[in-house]
């Protein structure tokens, strides 16, 4: 009798509980595209001090290796073992598109990190603006190189919105200027894919005044292309990310000319999950801002991007 009484107590409260939003404790699904770029590991030790302070909370990782169809998988798991939300940073926009859907339609809210998908059936995106950060590279490098120029453009993966954005921000910034892209190339954000590409750029081209790459990485891997040439100290070396250990780094050490941060968002997406869980209402869009990093400015922390 006492027990079932005490059993009846439990599932009264609990559902009380459920009732007014209360649960105490919330399961997060993080699919990540992929941990084998330091700015993707920065965001999952971003995610997981976010956490830190809440014991309510438990952050599952996964790691999709840059593999579309195991991150669709991902999504599928988390949808299947229920858990409270999901934060996915997709590698591709279309592929994932579906499976994100899917989930939120399962009712489980989606924060989508950095890369977009396609279609707005997510709870809330969360990233910087890609295009301002590529118009404000176009029109720092317009200014730094007088007007005139030849740059060779190492995009990201031209599937993924950053290197869409990135590409027709820079456009923009150096439109009705002298600056001519003389080379081009997808190195699909890799660094050994952009020392690559590089190594044509400059097999093809004598003249090469500025190098503006996708994200850091693409920036460094272009450096040693040319540093193996011996040209390195022909050309300025500029990249987006600009992590304190990379980007940052890399321009206090004169290897390249400036770097634009890309944050990772992630303690921005533990504290909307919050919200989330509490009941508040969030806004399906929250941009980012930005701070950009050259010699001149590096050691006052750089400068905020102001349009
Ligand atoms: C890492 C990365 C970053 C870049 C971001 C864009 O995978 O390539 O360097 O800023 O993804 O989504």
């Amino acid at each position: 009798m006492r027990k079932s009484l005490s059993i009846g107590f439990v599932l009264l409260t609990l559902s009380f509980t459920l009732l007014l939003g209360q649960k105490k404790s919330w399961v997060i699904g993080m699919s990540q595209c992929n941990l084998g770029e330091p700015w993707r590991v920065q965001m999952n030790a971003d995610v997981k001090k976010g956490a830190e302070g809440y014991p309510e909370l438990t952050v599952v990782f996964k790691d999709a290796q840059n593999d579309n169809l195991r991150q669709r998988a991902h999504l599928e798991e988390f949808v299947r073992a229920g858990v409270d939300l999901i934060i996915v940073s997709p590698k591709e926009a279309a592929p994932l598109t579906a499976p994100v859907r899917d989930a939120y339609k399962n009712g489980i809210p989606v924060i989508v990190l950095d890369r977009r998908v396609l279609g707005e059936d997510y709870t809330c995106f969360i990233g910087a603006n890609n295009k301002k950060i590529g118009a404000a590279a176009g029109r720092w490098v317009v200014t730094k190189l007088g007007g005139k120029g030849s740059v060779a453009e190492l995009k990201g993966l031209m599937t993924s919105t950053p290197g869409q954005d990135r590409h027709s921000g820079f456009r923009e910034g150096i439109k009705g200027s002298g600056i001519n892209v003389i080379f081009e190339a997808d190195m699909k954000w890799l660094e050994p894919n952009a020392r690559k590409e590089m190594e044509s750029a400059l097999a093809r081209f004598s003249d090469i005044d500025l190098v503006y790459a996708h994200n850091d990485p693409g920036a460094h891997g272009a450096y040693l292309a040319a540093r193996a040439a011996g040209r390195e100290k022909q050309m300025l070396f500029i990249g987006i990310d600009a992590l304190p250990q990379e980007g940052q780094m890399y321009v206090k050490q004169g290897i390249m000319a400036a770097s634009f941060e890309y944050p990772t968002g992630g303690r921005e997406a533990i504290e909307t999950a919050l919200r989330i869980f509490h009941g508040e209402k969030v806004q399906k869009e929250m941009t980012l801002s930005s701070r950009f990093f050259t010699k001149e400015n590096i050691d006052k922390g750089g400068e905020l991007l102001t349009n």
